[in-house]
């Protein structure tokens, strides 16, 4: 089942067009990459999922259930995690996620035990500093644990990422990623290295609609080109591959990369058997995300 489906969404703020009819199906358990640039849209297309935001048309579905503007009967499924997250600085976490668990109305026991299984999980359970001297990845990772407060179905951040180092951000996917059988999770991001690294299924988001979308397996398939990428071990045998094969391509060190159409594997696999030239590496080329989204938004 899809967890979130969008379908013909249009939004425009004036002038300006932002989202042109917008498809987008999130399957349960899904670690869900929406990628697109600056602009694109993304933060408007989930503001407008928390009906935060008014359509001009189009229509949303949440586990089933459609998403009415000015109403929240649909967040009771969703977590969500803003692009700049507010706290009260002066509150430590484990006071901001139990005051969290209060207004929502959890009773005692059960907030204590959800917030203390919450901060272990976002690294923060020994933490007794005030928020105000946190750093933007403890603050993105608390912020995740307020969104998980209430075990949603739908777990929505909008670039949780962007703004950290790379420990910090390895932290954050770290998390989205073990939180996935508890629930879906799409995130928005331009970073496309953090979405080979977790997500399931992408779509890019581009002139307000996403051009592609899908697994990310089914997607490396369907886009995999007929080209091979080899490496030696000696220099010299690169020289011997290059001048019997011409349309082979140097790329980096005792690397060659060549297109099936100029030759096949099978004779290029024959021909370094014959002469004993050892290989340490020989593979299909897989098409990069960042491939994809440069084709995705020249168009
Ligand atoms: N309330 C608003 N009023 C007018 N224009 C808006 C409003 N909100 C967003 N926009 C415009 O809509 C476009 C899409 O903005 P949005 O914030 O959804 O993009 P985004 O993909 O989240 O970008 P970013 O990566 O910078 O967060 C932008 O051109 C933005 O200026
Ligand atoms: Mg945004």
């Amino acid at each position: 089942m899809d967890m979130l489906r969008i379908g013909d969404l249009h939004k425009r703020f004036g002038e300006k067009e932002v989202l042109r009819g917008l498809h987008l199906s999130v399957p349960e358990h899904s670690i869900y990459g929406f990628i697109g640039k600056n602009g694109a849209g993304k933060t408007t297309a989930m503001k407008t999922v928390l009906g935060l935001l008014q359509a001009d048309a189009g229509e949303i579905t949440v586990n089933g259930e459609h998403v009415v503007y000015g109403q929240t009967a649909t967040n009771r499924y969703i977590g969500y995690l803003p692009d700049v997250p507010e706290f009260y600085p002066f509150m430590t976490a484990r006071e901001y996620l139990r005051f969290c668990g209060e207004i929502c109305g959890m009773k005692k026991a059960e907030n204590e035990s959800r917030c203390k299984e919450l901060l272990d999980l976002v690294g923060l359970g020994e933490e007794t500093h005030r928020i105000k001297g946190f750093s933007r990845g403890m603050k993105q990772r608390l912020g995740i644990a307020q969104a998980l407060l209430h075990r949603p179905k739908l777990l929505i951040c909008d670039e949780p990422t962007s703004a950290l180092d790379p420990v910090g951000r390895k932290e954050i996917l770290d998390i989205l990623l073990a939180v996935r059988k508890q629930t879906t999770v799409l995130f928005s991001t331009h970073i496309l290295s953090d979405v080979e690294r977790i997500c399931t299924d992408v779509a890019f988001l581009n002139n307000g609609a996403a051009k592609i979308q899908g697994k990310l397996s089914e997607m490396k398939m369907r886009y995999r080109r007929e080209e091979y990428r080899l490496e030696t071990e000696r220099e010299t045998d690169i020289t011997i591959l290059r001048k019997a094969f011409p349309q082979m391509k140097s790329v980096g060190q005792n690397q060659v990369v060549f297109s099936a159409n100029d030759y096949a594997a099978e004779v290029v696999l024959r021909f370094l058997a014959d002469r004993k030239i050892s290989l340490l590496k020989w593979e299909r080329e897989e098409p990069t995300l960042e491939s994809l989204f440069m084709e995705v938004t020249r168009k």
